[in-house]
């Protein structure tokens, strides 16, 4: 019996929720360096002519609590520039770090790369690139999540004018640092050009209102490899030189925020098939953070889809058949809070989710990854598995404070898509 022909299901309703959902903005600290966002030209699409504050971003490797990793895309050069990074209120006691470089698929430029580590968790600092007298800012991820935090997910980017719209609505929610989980500029494996245009447009507008580079989060799109699916590494032409510091040895990974949020970030068979290897490191990830107070996986095809056919015919498998077959019953065994996932380029959330039937202590899937891609979404009559769906370019605010998690999905244009909480930890579900 498949999950269409079995009981229907019941509607879950964002009535009642709050309509406060807005997210909360500090008030601005006097700061001792000028470090507003200024205007950048034009990326200048010649590659001999970039400069690092061209392509600029913030990512991590590993824990964000303590550590930070700055990157750039730039020309070979003769004297690499140092780094140097300081916090940005009290004495500035500057630490330098190692820059090192790597190429950047198949051109002459050069991916530029300094981890600073040991930082003090909830702080501001302050860093410069060489001899620029731009200073730059950022902020580590609070120790413990005592007080209201937010991040922003999405994906399926591009690089065009919807694409840099969701950016500005996004940078404009002052998260704390933003996921985008596949299909990030469509540069295929093999357009550096758009590779560099995505990375330029993230570096000019991902910038907060009080200054601070939002740092970047990625998983692996079908668009980020050459043919999509089964690839190899170095199929990942652009993708994996920019991200291979959290993406090593394997094309998914986990990443801990202290002791309070972890990000599982997986690869749906662009690199590593869904089974075996990766579904055994997923059991063992997930068993080991069941108790986590968030736990968050996010991945780039479906595993409840909006837009294509999950029903698979004769011989071939429909869209998201692997995810839930080895895969969602992880989430739902191992306590997971929600599931971020995108492809199909709309706006969706389902009903929370036991064995694809509607169970008030099920997962709920998020998506579907319309941060600058769109299409026309099945209505939730002909897919009983979807609560809510809209075709509508959009990035979701997850705000997180104590047991409680807000999901804000936001149309470009600051229209709200739909609110959803989710609260505590959800009993696991047996067997
Ligand atoms: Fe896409
Ligand atoms: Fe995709």
């Amino acid at each position: 019996m498949t999950l269409f022909h079995r009981r229907g299901f019941l509607r879950a309703s964002a009535a009642g929720l709050a309509a406060t959902w807005w997210v909360g903005h500090s008030s601005a600290a006097d700061s001792p360096v000028e470090v507003a966002p200024e205007p950048r030209p034009a990326l200048p699409l010649d590659f001999t002519k970039l400069t690092p504050q061209d392509t600029l971003f913030l990512t991590w490797q590993r824990d964000p609590t303590t550590t930070i990793t700055v990157q750039w895309i730039a020309p070979p050069s003769e004297q690499i520039p140092a780094v140097r990074v300081a916090p940005r209120f009290g004495p500035a006691n500057w630490t330098n770090g190692t820059v090192e470089t790597k190429p950047f698929g198949n051109t002459d430029l050069k991916v530029y790369r300094c981890e600073f580590v040991g930082l003090t968790p909830g702080t501001e600092y302050i860093f410069q690139i060489g001899s620029s007298s731009q200073v730059h800012c950022f902020r580590t991820m609070p120790a413990k999540a005592t007080n209201t935090f937010t991040w922003v997910s999405g994906g399926d980017s591009g690089i065009g004018a919807d694409a840099i719209a969701t950016n500005i609505l996004a940078a404009k929610q002052e998260p704390n640092f933003v996921l985008i989980a596949g299909d990030l500029g469509y540069d295929n494996g093999t357009s550096a050009k758009v590779a560099v245009q995505f990375i330029a447009n993230y570096s000019k507008h991902m910038i907060d209102p009080k200054g601070r580079l939002i740092p970047l989060v990625t998983c692996m799109g079908n668009h980020e490899v050459r043919g999509g699916y089964k690839g190899r590494r170095s199929d990942a032409t652009y993708y994996l030189p920019l991200f291979d510091g959290l993406y090593k040895d394997t094309t998914y990974n986990v990443l801990d925020f202290g002791d309070y949020l972890s990000l599982v970030l997986l690869d749906t068979g662009h690199v590593s098939p869904i089974e075996g290897e990766q579904t055994q490191w997923l059991e063992d990830v997930l068993r080991e953070r069941q108790d986590r107070p968030h736990l968050f996986v996010a991945n780039h095809v479906p595993a409840y889809p909006s837009y294509r056919n999950p029903v698979g015919r004769e011989k071939v498998l429909g869209v998201g058949e692997l995810q839930r077959r080895h895969w969602s019953p992880l989430f739902e065994r191992y306590r997971v809070d929600a599931v971020l996932e995108h492809h199909d380029h709309t706006f969706k959330r389902t009903h929370p989710l036991t064995d694809g039937l509607y169970d008030k202590y099920g997962v709920p899937y998020l998506g579907d990854g319309s941060w600058g891609k769109l299409r026309t979404p099945v209505p939730p009559e002909k897919r009983p598995y979807l609560a809510k769906v809209a075709k509508a370019y959009h990035m979701t605010v997850q705000q997180l404070e104590g047991p409680q998690r807000l999901h804000v999905a936001m149309e470009n244009g600051s229209r709200l898509l739909d609110v959803y909480t989710t609260t505590g930890k959800r009993p696991a579900k047996r067997g």
